[in-house]
């Protein structure tokens, strides 16, 4: 619900357990007044303490009240060059080649329903779910407005913010920054919580406290990356699953980002949060606008677990545009693992009738089906079927395919060239390179300049070809470098500063065309495992492959840390063979079904390798995964252990929205002797109601599982893992 008190220029933003507010102030400067847990309020402004500060300026029309300075108060959009020396939102570079920005409210209007973005991924709501809020903030001496977007997702407690820059003035101005959020507070004892990590090991959780000055984390390599994530959590210091405020924010934004904490010298804090300002510029020729990537906000007054419930809640009801958001996903069979880059169609068919007689719906063939593409060196850039490896082309492998009743996916990396291909020798000007510079490779490829609307078309023709040379359910859009050498043919030097935005606009141009065009085709993203895994890709792909890592036990950090903001449907989880192909270690295959289940299952593995008794495991895991479906994809999340802290096990459980029904998962750790008796304390149940336990006699109350907990039994040998159903009587 949007409050607008027109008399007092006060805005109040209630969702169901928290309150936004803001507030004009006599000059005009809109302020940042709360954000927490709900309350019925009047003007919060109260709040803002004024006291003369050195060496904090005052802005002219405050005269000589040396009271009132920008460098202290808490504003919403924090502006630079005028007196606020903390982290800017914004910064223009005026014709005069001053940088400053200065802003004083002109208006503001409400609207029903969410607002959209041009270009841009963003949550979606009708006009039941969502309401809109725009303020306009005027920059007079730069002739700039700067529109203020906010999305209020009453049910899960999301708040999603954007930013319009329109340049109505007469002469050419450069924006040198433009965060999406500011979100200033008027304390400094709060933790900061990233997720970090590098290839084959993303999205860590790291806390620490908060210190003097800015700490941040970002990325410059072109895309969100392996290292940090854009999603951040500031929150109390004894703040835990299940107390303490914490409020979660996260940028849909798939390329270069920042977001950095500030605490200043009078210990309030600022989070900011925006593309990352190395090498962007952004000309803004007279009547054109900038529009910022959304972000999004919770609040969660009760700990992380709620937290990320209402995360998971608004990004699958309102982010995901999935043609299985109603139907059970197809349980798929990828051929990565099992045989890279050497196959031809009978060896990949070998392995879908063997995944196919298991109970696996979907096979999905992975790199090396195109052009000359026998290493990875080679072929990037030459989507035509390589018919040598599969005669008769996709027609006939997915003829077979849909024989053993089975759907087709395919893999592509579009944005991506070798220098051996077809299309470099065509067209070497067509990748990202610094004229004079020969530019850097990754993983032998180069990076074709996105930003360029012909080149898009260029490729997505030789796609449109192959998809529609045969029934296709499912793409995997794998992106499996950084970005270097960042200069487009296609922009003069002065406007160099837009490629890497551009590029992350033509990547989703690409995407909602294939979206558009080819509507029930699951897309399921991809940069070298968890690259981009963002909210941005998430609005497009509705699944990410979470990491190149498929090892179980690496899989529990990984999965973990994803869990805070991203729901367990968006992360791409596969079982695949022992021992694991990335750090050679062995663990059961019954873990490595229970780590997989909980995300966008699979399997990734030559299935005829296994044993009559393998494969009947597989045959029950599959059966299982389908009974537990529905809970998985729609229950709460819970975190029950956190395998950076607890060296015993890891364990986590998804509830029904009703409570009448859990699916507990427990991992142990490595065996050790005369291991102490374990007990799982457990959450979310209803504690009135009486759970049976997995289809037995026994029964539990809920009280009894969430205070006194469930004993677990003892294991034997590293790596055990079983999982425990409850259903309420
Ligand atoms: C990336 C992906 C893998 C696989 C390979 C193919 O590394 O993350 O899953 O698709 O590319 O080259």
């Amino acid at each position: 619900m949007i409050i607008y008190d027109e008399q007092n220029l006060l805005f109040t933003l209630h969702t169901r357990n928290t309150t936004y507010q803001m507030k004009v102030d006599h000059y005009r400067v809109l302020l940042h007044t709360y954000y927490g847990p709900r309350m019925e309020c009047g003007d919060l402004s109260g709040l803002i303490r004024y006291g003369d500060r050195s060496f904090s300026p005052n802005p002219n029309e405050a005269q000589y009240d040396r009271t009132y300075s920008l460098d202290v108060m808490p504003q919403e959009y924090s502006t630079c060059g005028v007196g606020d020396f903390r982290l800017p939102s914004v910064e223009l570079e005026l014709p005069n080649g001053s940088h400053s920005a200065d802003l004083r409210y002109k208006g503001c209007e409400l609207q029903k329903g969410k607002y959209t973005l041009p270009e841009l991924p963003a949550f979606y709501g009708t006009e039941e779910e969502a309401e809109t809020l725009i303020l306009y903030l005027e920059d007079a001496a730069a002739q700039i407005m700067i529109e203020l977007y906010f999305g209020v997702f009453e049910a899960s407690d999301l708040i999603t913010r954007s930013v319009r820059i329109i340049n109505y003035g007469t002469e050419t101005v450069r924006l040198c920054r433009c965060a999406s959020l500011c979100l200033d507070f008027l304390r400094a004892d709060m933790d900061l919580i990233t997720f970090d990590g590098h290839h084959l090991m993303e999205r860590c959780l790291d806390r620490s406290p908060l210190r003097s000055g800015i700490q941040s984390v970002g990325s410059i390599r072109g895309a969100s990356s392996h290292q940090h994530n854009p999603f951040v959590i500031l929150c109390d210091q004894h703040a835990n699953e299940d107390t303490g405020l914490c409020y979660g924010a996260m940028l849909l934004y798939s390329g270069n980002f920042g977001a950095a904490a500030e605490c200043s010298q009078y210990d309030s804090t600022r989070l900011v949060m925006g593309i990352h300002p190395y090498h962007f510029c952004w000309t803004l020729p007279p009547g054109e606008s900038f529009t910022a990537p959304e972000a999004a906000l919770v609040c969660s007054p009760n700990g992380f677990s709620q937290m990320s419930h209402q995360f998971h809640n608004a990004i699958r009801r309102n982010l995901l545009r999935d043609p299985y958001s109603y139907m059970r996903k197809p349980v798929l069979i990828n051929n990565w693992e099992a045989t890279y880059f050497d196959f031809t169609a009978d060896k990949l068919l070998a392995i879908a009738k063997e995944a196919s007689s298991l109970g696996i719906e979907l096979f999905v063939m992975d790199d090396g089906w195109f052009g000359d593409r026998n290493d990875d060196n080679r072929g990037l850039g030459d989507w035509q079927v390589n018919e040598t490896k599969l005669p008769g082309g996709l027609k006939s492998l997915v003829s077979k395919i849909s024989d053993l009743n089975m759907t087709f996916g395919i893999w592509i990396e579009p944005e991506m060239v070798n220098e051996d291909s077809d299309l470099y020798r065509l067209h070497p000007d067509w990748v990202l390179h610094i004229p004079g510079r020969a530019p850097a490779r990754g993983r032998g490829q180069l990076v074709l300049d996105f930003s360029r609307k012909d080149i898009r078309d260029h490729i997505y023709r030789q796609l449109q070809v192959v998809f529609s040379s045969a029934p296709i359910s499912y793409i995997k859009w794998d992106m499996n470098r950084s970005l270097t050498d960042v200069w487009s043919a296609g922009l003069p030097a002065q406007r160099q500063g837009e490629v890497y935005h551009r590029y992350v606009l033509g990547v989703y141009d690409l995407l909602e065309r294939l979206h558009t065009d080819y509507p029930h085709i699951l897309i399921e993203g991809c940069c070298g495992g968890g690259g981009r895994f963002d909210g941005g890709m998430l609005y497009y792909t509705p699944q990410i492959w979470c990491s190149d890592d498929s090892d179980a036990i690496d899989r529990l950090r990984i999965q973990y840390g994803t869990s805070f903001c991203y729901p367990p449907c968006t992360m791409g989880a596969h079982v695949s063979a022992v021992p694991n192909e990335q750090n050679g270690r062995i663990t059961p295959l019954k873990t490595r079904g229970i780590v997989a289940m909980s995300g966008a299952f699979g399997y990734e593995m030559d299935l005829n390798k296994c044993t009559v008794k393998e494969k009947e495991e597989i045959r029950q895991q599959i059966e299982d995964y389908k009974t537990y479906y529905e809970l998985i994809r729609h229950g709460d999340y819970y975190r029950l252990s956190s395998p950076f802290e607890n060296d015993l096990f890891t364990a986590w459980e998804h509830v029904s929205a009703d409570k009448r029904e859990a699916l507990i998962s427990f991992v142990a750790s490595a065996s050790r002797p005369a291991s102490p008796f374990l007990k799982l304390y457990l959450k979310g149940l209803d504690p009135s109601l009486q759970y049976q336990i997995d289809h037995s006699e026994k029964t539990c109350s809920g009280s009894l599982l969430m205070q006194a907990g469930y004993p677990l039994p003892v294991v034997k040998g590293d790596y055990q893992a079983f999982q425990i159903y409850l259903k309420a009587k």
